[in-house]
């Protein structure tokens, strides 16, 4: 038992209060990995009293931020590549099917349930774009009752919960359900990139840090369907600036989709893309 602590043994010191008898084994080693590789940590950079009471001011203030519409943590954890990280030990999935993205803090549940076909851009701010195509197992099956839940910015980089009175409730959202073909297609936008918010810890650290705060262009998607796991991921647009420099660590080369011009007619753009699901295990 370490009874008094020193620069030599700090994590031990910490660690040999935990009473085994009061947590759980889970807790236990989640608590350990956090002391140890903190102490290291502040080891390492042999942080001084300056550093370490800026820390703390940036978590204060990274809590202050936090309402019940904004979540600094989050963005935090999103552009330190943390995020991306836990959704990526919990979504590994077998060879072929879609990869999982980060949700982002603009999903709202309860978009209204849209026939296939319609437009879900209700503001007509951006470039027409069909997003068509299927939703497989990972046999090449369709899935029929398939639910997918999409939503993205418009031309002017803003979702419409972040400008409540500007942009018409529900502007590019809405759940559309597949048929027995498996097939889905509606109209929307092409999306434009974005900045995440910067008016907070998160953009002074991007600032500090030198980097941009912009997103590359896309379209959000959650697909659900009975026996499959939940797919929550994005459609990119490749040719967009920022496709490899993403804020948040987002994209992945298998989401980047192939938008194409129309030969004119309804729409200007066209994206393919299929949805490769999963089974639940
Ligand atoms: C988004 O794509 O909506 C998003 C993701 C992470 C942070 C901010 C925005
Ligand atoms: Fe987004």
């Amino acid at each position: 038992m370490v009874r008094y602590l020193t620069e030599e043994n700090s994590a031990a010191a910490v660690i040999d209060r935990i009473n085994d008898a009061e947590c759980s084994p889970r807790f236990r080693r989640i608590m350990e990995g956090l002391i140890m590789h903190l102490h290291a940590f502040i080891r390492e950079v042999a942080l001084t009293q300056e550093e370490w009471e800026v820390a703390i001011d940036v978590l204060t203030r990274t809590g202050q931020k936090c309402s019940a519409e904004r979540q600094e943590f989050i963005l935090m954890s999103d552009t330190l590549g943390v995020s991306m990280l836990v959704d990526a030990i919990n979504n590994r999935r077998p060879e072929g099917a879609t990869e999982n993205t980060v949700l982002g803090p603009f999903h709202v549940a309860g978009a209204p349930e849209l026939p296939m076909g319609a437009n879900i851009s209700l503001d007509g701010v951006g470039e027409s774009c069909l997003f068509r195509g299927r939703v497989l197992d990972i046999d090449g099956r369709p899935v029929a009752g398939a639910k997918i839940d999409v939503w993205s910015d418009n031309a002017n980089g803003f979702y419409d919960v972040q400008q409540p009175g500007i942009q018409p409730k529900w502007n590019n959202r809405g759940i559309f359900t597949t048929g027995a073909d498996g097939a889905y297609h509606f109209r929307g936008i092409k999306p434009t990139s974005y900045p995440v918010p910067v008016d907070g810890p998160a953009g002074e650290m991007l600032t500090a840090m030198g980097r941009h705060p912009y997103r590359p262009s896309h379209t959000h998607v959650i697909v659900t369907a009975r026996g499959f796991q939940k797919l929550v991921t994005h459609i990119f647009v490749g040719d967009d600036p920022y496709i490899e420099s993403d804020a948040v660590f987002g994209v992945k080369p298998s989401l980047i989709a192939p938008f194409a011009r129309t030969d004119g007619g309804d729409t200007a753009w066209v994206c393919p893309f299929d949805f490769v699901l999963a089974p639940q295990d």
